[in-house]
């Protein structure tokens, strides 16, 4: 089963850094990128330092306790310490307003 979180208007999130959403079992990382909103999993895969505190560089950001980068897009690692992805959560418009989609089952 699919749920959804209203983000409230793109225009009103702060731009170029995160935003920590927690629901339930879940703590998502939601970025704000010009007109664009991306959303991965908040825990760093290294060791669950918050994705959401760090610092933005294009799309992706840079943990804050060792320094890898993880793209906004896919999720991924682009440098080490950390060698696994975090999950990346589907974002919905509705005309000028951001809502973050998950579903049942994904772990953050
Ligand atoms: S906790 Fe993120 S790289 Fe170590």
């Amino acid at each position: 089963m699919s749920h959804q979180i209203a983000l409230g208007p793109v225009a009103e999130m702060p731009e170029g850094r995160g935003l920590r959403v927690e629901f339930g079992e879940h703590r998502v990382a939601v970025f704000r990128i010009g007109d664009s909103v991306y959303a991965i999993g908040d825990r760093c895969s290294h060791a669950e330092a918050s994705l959401a505190e760090g610092e933005v560089f294009g799309l992706d950001v840079e943990c804050p306790r060792h320094g890898s980068e993880f793209s906004l897009e896919t999720g991924k690692p682009g440098s080490f310490p950390a060698t696994r992805p975090v999950p990346v959560y589907e974002i919905r418009m509705e005309g000028a307003e951001a809502f973050l989609v998950f579903e049942d089952g994904e772990a953050s």
